[in-house]
């Protein structure tokens, strides 16, 4: 880890969506699993934890999702390309194995409520699934910052023909692509914010 030292604060106002990585940069074994290990300590509702992350290494499948994503040149040349999927049916697979480390009282307690809250409803299904893709995914950018990397959440892709060549099981959805790497080329000024006046209710609309 390059930049132990950063703030939460310091890694949210230095992160960039970054169009330009030096695709000679290669990221070791060890610094993905720092990244996956603390991306990963995301919440999820239910601790469901529906992701799935498909990293791209083979060169030549990196060019064919570029092709599908107006090869824009994150794809290519990020050190990490991530297609991040969500497993959109993961509440229904073996969920004893979310709160296993949990009371007995607990989990006779939860398991059914989970199964409650999501059977026969398809909408909530993909929107929790989606929830924990952006939770994911951001916290995954804050670490990335923190350890010296710069990074892309991208969704200007083709996500039928993605889906097609990472061969997106049925039951489940890309979120996004995640292009992970370092910084070849200065970003152009941060576009402003909208002002708070805007954005913030008080109480009610
Ligand atoms: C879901 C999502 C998809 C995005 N897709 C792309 C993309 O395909 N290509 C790209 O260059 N930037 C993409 N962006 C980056 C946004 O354009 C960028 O975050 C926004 O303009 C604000 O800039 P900043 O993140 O540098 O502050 C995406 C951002 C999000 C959150």
């Amino acid at each position: 880890m390059s930049n132990t030292a950063m703030t939460v604060s310091e890694a949210i106002q230095a992160r960039r969506a970054t169009k330009h990585f030096d695709s000679e940069h290669v990221m070791s074994d060890e610094e993905f699993e720092t990244l996956i290990s603390h991306a990963t300590l995301s919440p999820t509702a239910f601790n469901i934890q529906h992701w799935r992350f498909v990293r791209v290494n083979d060169r030549s499948l990196r060019q064919q999702i570029a092709g599908a994503a107006w090869d824009q040149p994150q794809v290519t040349d990020a050190s990490l390309l991530l297609v991040l999927t969500m497993d959109v049916q993961a509440w229904q697979k073996e969920p004893e194995r979310y709160w296993q480390d949990a009371p007995q009282e607990a989990r006779d307690f939860i398991l059914p409520a989970l199964e409650a809250y999501y059977l026969d409803k398809p909408q909530v299904q993909r929107d929790e699934a989606m929830r924990s893709g952006g939770l994911v995914a951001m916290n995954m950018m804050l670490m990335a910052q923190q350890m010296g990397y710069d990074s892309c959440p991208m969704d200007g892709f083709d996500f039928d023909k993605v889906a097609e060549l990472i061969k997106l099981p049925e039951d489940h959805l890309i979120c996004m692509m995640l292009a992970i790497g370092k910084q070849s080329k200065d970003s152009w000024p941060r576009l402003s914010r909208l002002p708070q006046s805007e954005i913030v209710i008080e109480n009610h609309y």
